[in-house]
């Protein structure tokens, strides 16, 4: 095997014609393909062996280079794998990587510390059908090739309550740094589809992710107590929050304190008929600050980018910016839910009120809208700092009557239409809060790699 990795490599060196590029982190001076550790893409074989000696052959390769495994045209069926450092897992265009849909396929771990217990079912849960922990500098992808994580029927098995354990996710890295996830199709996730969690320096772009528009819980993209994150140039269509950004869960969010923040999510488009285009918690425990939202285009999705909160979270949402935002057909533009409830267990703490403040929207058009704004702080907690510049929104044929319901939030407005309610209507600036200096990640520079592709393909 040995030698295969390094003909490869040397091929690897020419630019063949029949040899794709990717943009990654970092380039790799290793190759191999799956084929070379027994992978099968027939459709049938199952490969969980030859991704896990592939990766682990490889990984001896960290500390000279790093390697790339590429998964060749093909249907490659799979339980969960875990990846590891200095490492690209290239998927060709041509190649279909399948979840298996047996659960003896995907190992238990234990539930995240922030969130003290499955997301879906208490206790332990399904690892991850692409997995990785404590890794540094890995990257996830390739020429648009597919991960289809065969939903179907996790999803029926979930509703009639027959899991004993949480769903896995797509992907999902834990305690990482230097991430990338880019240029692929996720298709038919059993749950959230991307979830970097702890993670620091994350860039995902260029996905498209797919799931029907009535799926459960199968949110797109999910960065949870990660620092430094660009999430741009994403299509997704799915039954729950496109994006949602977390950290962590009531007690256990508040105790494990790590918060999401310095993210910038550019370019967009959602379709999602009962969710939010961009959600704010509702597990925000952590904190959730510094987040830029620009350019995203929603269409038939319930509202853009929602807050969800309640009694018991604890946590904050802070220092929220939202630049440009094109709407088409929504149910809500501005949502705030301060009583979202959805607890982890009885032990929540009915004192730890979260501290919503510092929300900016501005340059907002949005048509076909059934009810412009729910905006709903809690008692005694009032969400301030709400900021409102330059939105037009065109209402629907059957409008609800109250345009503006608000409840307990502060805030102020300017050219807002229509007529924003008493709470917001103190004169604010021609242009709410945007910041001038760019994140870091935002000018990380990918570098143009190649795959050499074996003249069989
Ligand atoms: C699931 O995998 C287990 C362990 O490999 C095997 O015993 C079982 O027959 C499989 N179930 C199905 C439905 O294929
Ligand atoms: C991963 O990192 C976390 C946080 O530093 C640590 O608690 C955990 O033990 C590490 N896990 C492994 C497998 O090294
Ligand atoms: C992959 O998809 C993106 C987004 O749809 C597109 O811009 C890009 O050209 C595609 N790349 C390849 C290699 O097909
Ligand atoms: C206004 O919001 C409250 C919750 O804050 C809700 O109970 C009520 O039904 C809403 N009214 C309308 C007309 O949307
Ligand atoms: C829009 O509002 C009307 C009147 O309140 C209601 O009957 C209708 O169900 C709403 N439509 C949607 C998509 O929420």
């Amino acid at each position: 095997m040995v030698s295969i990795i390094s003909i490869l490599y040397s091929i690897n060196q020419s630019t063949l014609p029949g040899s794709d590029t990717y943009k990654g982190l970092n380039c790799r001076k290793h190759s191999a393909l799956l084929t070379d550790f027994g992978g099968k893409g027939d459709g049938v074989t199952l490969n969980t062996k030859a991704f896990e000696s592939a990766i682990k052959k490889l990984q001896t390769l960290a500390n000279d280079g790093g390697a790339q495994l590429i998964v060749p045209p093909g249907k490659w069926l799979t339980g969960s794998f875990s990846l590891t450092s200095h490492f690209t897992l290239y998927i060709h265009k041509d190649a279909v990587i399948l979840g298996s849909p047996n659960l003896s396929d995907y190992p238990l771990i234990a539930p995240l510390p922030s969130y003290g217990r499955g997301r879906d079912v208490e206790g332990p849960r399904f690892q991850s059908l692409i997995f990785g922990t404590n890794l540094t500098d890995v990257v996830v992808t390739g020429g648009n090739g597919t991960i289809n994580g065969q939903g179907t029927t996790w999803w029926s098995n979930f509703k009639a309550g027959h899991l004993k354990n949480t769903r896995p996710y797509l992907i999902e890295l834990l305690y990482s740094v230097n991430v990338q996830i880019s240029n692929l199709v996720l298709v038919d996730s059993p749950s959230w589809n991307v979830h970097p969690v702890y993670c620091t320096n994350v860039i995902i772009e260029g996905l498209t992710i797919r799931a029907p528009v009535t799926s459960p819980n199968t949110d797109g993209i999910n960065p949870d107590s990660c620092s430094n994150v660009r999430i741009v140039d994403n299509f997704i269509v799915s039954g729950d929050d496109c994006i949602s950004v977390k950290s962590g869960w009531d007690q256990y969010g508040i105790k494990y304190n790590r918060p999401s923040q310095h993210i910038v999510i550019r370019r967009l488009t959602c379709i999602s008929p009962d969710s939010a285009a961009i959600a704010l918690g509702s597990e925000m425990s952590g904190g959730i600050q510094d987040i830029r939202v620009e350019d995203t285009v929603a269409i038939n999705t319930q509202s853009a980018v929602r807050i969800k909160t309640g009694i018991g979270r604890g946590g904050f949402v802070k220092d929220i910016f939202v630049k440009g935002m094109n709407l088409n057909n929504m149910k809500y533009v501005f949502w705030m839910t301060g009583n979202y409830g959805s607890h982890p267990d009885p032990g929540f703490d009915p004192k730890a009120i979260p501290v919503i403040k510092g929300i900016n929207y501005m340059d907002v058009v949005a048509v076909n809208v059934n009810q412009t704004a729910n905006l709903a702080g809690i008692v005694g907690d009032v969400f301030s700092n709400i900021c409102l510049s330059n939105v037009k929104v065109r209402l629907s044929q059957t409008p609800s009557k109250i345009q503006w319901n608000c409840t307990n939030i502060q805030g102020v407005s300017s050219n807002v239409t229509p007529q924003p309610c008493e709470l917001l209507s103190g004169k604010g600036p021609s242009g709410c809060n945007f910041p001038a200096k760019a994140l870091p990640i935002d000018g990380v520079k990918l570098q143009t790699c190649n795959v050499a592709l074996p003249l069989l393909l």
